[in-house]
């Protein structure tokens, strides 16, 4: 039960969330938060950063600092932005976002060590069969060492899953496949390529303390193309448990569509199905990067935001009912900022609005329905 004053500072905050006017007056401390809300149940509630606002932006830096304990580079942890060319390292964003995150007491994610976009240029003619573990284990030694200790979670592989490749197990043919995509003992393909057995390896030995994760997205829906990549993941989770290489999570990214017609049930059965496989295999699952894409939705706002809440909602129901589930970041946490309208856009070129605060950086609807599945979410 809450006491009086948990009672009446929640719904004077629910008011000013709803009614963003009277946030002004409200003493914002008072607030409950997304991360607050999220530790009162043992869960890390978070956002990705992305680093030119985060250096150029207070009042975006202010939001964060309120509502997220958990953060993760949009960029500035890949391959791509870290590698300048095959000597030269940039680390001043990755830096950036590591002490905000040190100096905010919050915690932080790694994304990525490996993933078939945002490698640099130079990789393509410089990276070839006989140098690539090489090239592979210095960057996770080189990055991993330069956190190693200060990392909750690292995306050791992203997305190596993609079965319209037409690879054996659904593999993706990337660009780390093309060069070290047999099976390491066996030298001929397997069920889990060289190049991912090696990264995980090599992540262990450099930061022991992080928890390494496969991370992947499609994998939640109960259409065909999902189930059956999601089968192709489970089953690549389940090969690397039975040799023993060390994987301790699933990251579900959960870039998923507004449908209104979750509002009232279950998002799908295959998110259930999707996390309760990965618990079975005795992996943690980190809902890694949430966004609700409105581009299908028609143009009125209070519609889109309307159906996107739900959808928040639903799927966040669905999926903290699984204990297995210890971390839900967004992919930004403003539609000022968000990657969809770059990447995804709508028809009508309309700005997105997938995130929980809207592009004037207030509470959207799904900023209660998000707070409501926390709450209602077994206390880890
Ligand atoms: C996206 C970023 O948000 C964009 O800024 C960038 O241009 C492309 O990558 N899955 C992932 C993320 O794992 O790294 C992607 O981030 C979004 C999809």
């Amino acid at each position: 039960m809450p006491t009086r004053r948990e009672f009446l500072a929640g719904s004077a905050a629910m008011l000013a969330l709803t009614q963003p006017g009277l946030a002004l007056a409200a003493d914002t401390t008072a607030l409950p938060t997304l991360g607050a809300i999220g530790a009162a149940r043992g869960l890390l509630v978070g956002c990705a950063v992305a680093a030119r606002p985060l250096r150029e932006d207070a009042a975006y830096r202010a939001l964060i600092r309120q509502q997220a304990r958990i953060v993760v580079a949009e960029n500035a942890f890949k391959f791509g932005a870290l590698r300048p060319s095959p000597t030269a390292y940039y680390f001043d964003d990755a830096d950036a976002l590591a002490s905000f995150a040190t100096e905010n007491n919050m915690v932080l994610r790694g994304h990525n060590f490996v993933w078939h976009r945002q490698i640099p240029r130079w990789f393509a003619g410089y990276v070839t069969p006989a140098n690539a573990e090489q090239v592979l284990v210095d960057h996770i030694e080189k990055v991993g060492g330069r956190y190693a200790g200060r990392i909750q979670s690292w995306d050791v592989v992203n997305e190596a899953v993609h079965p319209p490749d037409h690879l054996p197990h659904g593999l993706r043919n990337s660009p780390w496949q093309q060069v070290l995509g047999n099976d390491l003992q066996t030298g001929k393909p397997g069920a889990v390529p060289a190049y991912i057995e090696i990264a995980f390896r090599t992540a262990r030995r450099v930061d022991p303390k992080a928890l390494l994760t496969y991370n992947d997205y499609g994998i939640e829906g109960d259409d065909d193309a999902a189930a059956g990549k999601r089968r192709d993941v489970l089953a690549l989770l389940r090969a690397m448990k039975e040799r023993d290489i060390p994987l301790d999570a699933l990251g579900v990214q959960s870039h998923v569509d507004a449908r209104a017609s979750f509002a009232a049930g279950p998002f799908s059965k295959g998110l259930g199905e999707l996390i309760a496989g990965a618990r079975k295999l005795g992996l943690k699952v980190m809902l890694t990067e949430m966004d609700v894409n409105d581009k299908h939705l028609p143009p009125p706002i209070p519609q889109r935001d309307a159906a996107v809440a739900a959808t928040y909602a639903t799927y966040l129901q669905t999926a903290l009912a699984d204990p297995a589930v210890i971390a839900v970041l967004t992919w930004g946490i403003t539609d000022r900022y968000t990657w969809l309208n770059g990447e995804d856009s709508r028809a009508d070129k309309l700005p997105e609005r997938p995130l929980p605060f809207d592009a004037s950086l207030q509470p959207k609807l799904a900023v209660p329905a998000m707070l409501a599945a926390l709450r209602g979410a077994p206390t880890r």
